[in-house]
């Protein structure tokens, strides 16, 4: 681990994540040890993705409400990572719900 990051496993560790999703006005409850991207997909949700490991950012959503916990290697670097978008396949939350933009 780099500097005096606060490791997010330490902070919250994995615990189930409500995603609502705005347009579609669906909710979904992704348990633990399932990632937010394997939780659309199961919903039928349509998302793009590929690399499957937070480095690509096909995968990327718009987050509307809620505060995402950044596991990618991109925004989880940032020192001020961004609230309103998140990499699915790897991130996950610090709040009990997230409300993207699908
Ligand atoms: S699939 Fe590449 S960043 Fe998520």
């Amino acid at each position: 681990m780099e500097g005096d990051a606060v490791n997010p496993e330490n902070v919250c560790g994995d615990r189930p994540v409500t995603l609502r999703l705005a347009r579609k006005g669906k909710v979904i409850v992704v348990p633990v040890g399932q990632s937010l991207l394997s939780g659309l997909i199961d919903a039928k949700v349509r998302v793009r993705f590929a690399c499957t490991s937070g480095t690509c950012g096909s995968c990327e959503l718009k987050v509307l409400a809620g505060t995402p916990l950044h596991r990618d290697p991109i925004y989880a670097a940032r020192a001020t990572p961004p609230l309103d978008r998140i990499r699915p396949c790897v991130s996950r939350s610090l709040s009990d719900e997230l409300t993207l933009d699908l």
